[in-house]
């Protein structure tokens, strides 16, 4: 079965390929008396906050989902706002199977509701949020945000289009939720805001490596470090819009002291839900490492092309740090519960979300050719543009304030995500 290469122009509603068909239209919202009917809790894990929502804005994608999941498995009602420009809405139908699957022997679980939306439309916005108004303000108790383009070398080509949607989008969105005094909100960010920052230090890239105002600060090695307010290391507009999205939300915290934000800076998220269930399914032609991989595993690609074999790592292919989805979406979870109980407090806070643990690519290959037992076969060419050699975080800075460690091993991805493809991992050598 193919779960890969979806292109696809037809409309919003159309199933992924990979997806059993969806019951849902298209234009879907879920209807009113639905919402109000599953408002209901898992007798086990209730307590006064789940008379609540969670916002996830851009929740169908490969992030969003497992992060949608993550919140409803924490017993968390999860809203979900996508205009499925890389989405499916098969999606919303593996989310509430495997929530179901997590609450089979529970008398009551939490909703989640479903709006085909574009979150910088304003009006149908603020349509969707009045839904959500209650008699002491909004039944929104945080938000994450997750909604963006996401390719560095489209960014390059198509640098207004992202800024329109990364950045534009984002300000738009922050005004509507200001004005309905929504101001708990933790934003996808990245590691592509730290551009070539490590290339210069070689140490692990803690978020001081980027800050919003100038600081000092103290390095692993026990040295007296400055950064100036303001990045200067970013090599493409996606990384940029990421960067100003971070800027614009620390200069709205600075200015309103209410808003509690946490911008996380993602590493490279890989796998899937441990289910085999969920996993990634884009629309637009994949170009990150795993789903690119795992196209050539499906034959719908004839090799992997490995982008630089020149770079100053082990085995000159570029190093990354790779993270478990699933870890990654709880990281979420963590975050919002510290925000939640006053643990995080008011103003920006920015966090790393990694393993703290370099692979190369060249390694994944091999890991995943150990686990599926098949052979993947690989094209070397030189770098991309906007490209760095090696991204590692430090995630010291989460496990302290957020509570949040990794679990997962490069192992568990690749056997997650050869029980996605349906490939017995036990017939690889791992
Ligand atoms: N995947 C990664 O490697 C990675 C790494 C670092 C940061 N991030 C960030 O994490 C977030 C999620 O990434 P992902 O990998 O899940 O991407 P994704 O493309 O799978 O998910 C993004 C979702 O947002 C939706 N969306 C986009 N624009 C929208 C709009 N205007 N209105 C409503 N919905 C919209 C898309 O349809 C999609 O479902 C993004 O902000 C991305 O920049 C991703």
């Amino acid at each position: 079965m193919s779960y890969f290469g979806v292109h696809s122009s037809s409309s919003s509603a159309a199933a992924s390929p990979s997806s059993p068909t969806s019951t849902i239209p298209s234009g879907y919202s879920t209807p009113a008396s639905d919402i109000d009917e599953l408002q209901s809790y898992d007798s086990g894990i209730y307590n006064a906050r789940r008379s609540q929502s969670v916002l996830v804005v851009g929740g169908l994608g490969y992030i969003g989902s497992h992060t949608s999941l993550e919140l409803l498995r924490a017993g968390y009602n999860v809203v979900i706002v996508d205009n499925l420009d890389n989405s499916y809405l098969t999606t919303l139908d593996r989310i509430k199977v495997l929530r179901d699957d997590h609450y089979r022997n529970a008398l009551l679980r939490p909703s989640v509701a479903f709006h085909e939306a574009d979150y910088r439309d304003n009006r149908t916005m603020s349509v969707i949020m009045e839904r959500y108004s209650a008699r002491s303000g909004s039944a929104i108790e945080g938000v994450i945000h997750f909604a963006a383009h996401k390719a560095v070398s489209e960014s390059i080509q198509q640098p207004l289009r992202y800024y329109a949607n990364n950045v534009a989008g984002m300000v738009t969105f922050c005004s509507l939720l200001e004005s309905l005094n929504i101001k708990k909100l933790i934003f996808s960010s990245s590691a592509a805001v730290y551009g070539e920052v490590t290339t210069e230090t070689g140490l692990r890239i803690s978020e001081n490596h980027c800050l919003h105002e100038t600081r000092e600060w103290i390095d692993v090695a026990g040295d007296k470090r400055v950064t100036q307010g303001g990045c200067t290391a970013i090599s493409n507009p996606y990384g940029r819009s990421k960067w100003m999205c971070e800027a614009i939300l620390n200069d709205l915290a600075i200015s309103d002291p209410e808003w509690s934000v946490v911008a996380l800076r993602y590493f490279n998220p890989i796998g899937c839900d441990a289910s085999g269930k969920l996993g990634e399914d884009p629309r637009t032609a994949p170009s990150n490492l795993m789903p690119s991989l795992l196209r050539v595993m499906n034959g719908q690609t004839p090799h992997l092309k490995i982008f630089g074999t020149d770079w100053d790592t082990r085995d000159g292919t570029a190093m990354r740090d790779f993270i478990h989805v699933s870890d990654l979406a709880l990281g979420h979870v963590a975050a919002l519960k510290a925000v939640g109980e006053a643990r995080v407090g008011p103003g920006f806070h920015a966090y790393n979300l990694g393993t703290g643990d370099g692979n190369s690519v060249k390694e994944i290959v091999s890991a995943m050719q150990a686990c599926s037992g098949k052979v993947i076969e690989t094209q070397e060419v030189g770098r991309r543009a906007g490209d760095v050699g090696v991204v590692v975080a430090d995630p010291t800075r989460a496990a302290a304030e957020l509570d949040w460690r990794t679990a997962k091993s490069i192992d568990d991805c690749c056997q997650d995500l050869c029980r996605f493809l349906n490939i017995d991992s036990s017939a690889g050598s791992s």
